[in-house]
């Protein structure tokens, strides 16, 4: 990586929301794309975040996280950057996983097309603490060691051990040999929250979800804005 600087950033209520404030971003981000990099991380999967960048204002980012955290690829290749989630990741099994879940019935397995070989993903209403801690006991049960992410109240996305947007992007910022404090990472739910840990710097639109914004500090700027308008004010904070 040549660029000095990354910036990686949520699509869906963060980048994507407000198409003039989108406009104004990709205007901004003309200027500085020599000296910083781009990467959106997504809990969709790489297919549908290449749809949105052909059809939006979306700049051309330098690699995707897809399927939060579950796919690093190259945007324009489409290839992996590296081996990721490691080729047999432990106990991992999609099959396995629909099965050990199937007689919780409160879980409503999502569309085809939102599952892949890494991402098993439910909608689940209003989860409680207690609700999640009987799904991590289910695939206990059968030896299942997963990443349980659980974001607006209605998604739940079963992942490898280990595996989330958070370290996704140590991975791609180790790969791109970028140390913690030239990562900037932005977002809005939980399943962004695993990004805020990993001690980058961090932008939380004003539009977040209160649980994401219960992180602000030091290193976490609330933007006062939303959508990429946030996001570029969060910017324009750190990159000051
Ligand atoms: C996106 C994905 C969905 C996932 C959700 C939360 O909406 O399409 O599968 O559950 O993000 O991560």
């Amino acid at each position: 990586m040549d660029r000095q600087q990354l910036v990686v950033s949520d699509l869906d209520g963060t980048l994507l929301g407000d198409d003039p404030a989108l406009a104004r971003f990709a205007d901004w981000y003309e200027q500085v794309c020599e000296r910083v990099a781009l990467v959106y991380a997504s809990g969709r999967l790489e297919a549908s975040i290449h749809e949105s960048v052909v059809t939006t204002n979306l700049p051309e980012p330098a690699a995707i996280i897809g399927g939060v955290g579950s796919q690093v690829r190259c945007f324009r290749t489409q290839s992996d950057l590296f081996d990721w989630p490691t080729a047999q990741p432990p106990h991992w099994d999609a099959v396995a996983i629909r099965a050990a879940l199937s007689p919780l019935s409160h879980l409503e397995l999502q569309p085809d097309e939102f599952q892949s070989d890494f991402k098993v993903s439910y909608f689940l209403i209003d989860a409680t603490a207690d609700d999640l801690r009987a799904i991590n006991a289910a695939l206990s049960h059968y030896g299942l060691a997963c990443e349980l992410v659980y974001s607006s109240r209605e998604h739940l996305d079963v992942l490898p051990r280990g595996v989330n947007k958070g370290t996704a992007v140590r991975q791609l910022a180790r790969h791109w040999q970028l140390d913690e404090a030239s990562v900037i990472v932005c977002g809005d739910t939980a399943n962004d929250l695993a990004m805020f840990q990993q001690g980058f710097r961090g932008v939380i639109v004003a539009n977040a979800h209160d649980d994401l914004k219960q992180l602000a500090g030091e290193n976490i700027y609330l933007a006062r804005r939303s959508y990429a308008a946030g996001v570029l004010e969060g910017l324009l904070h750190w990159l000051k």
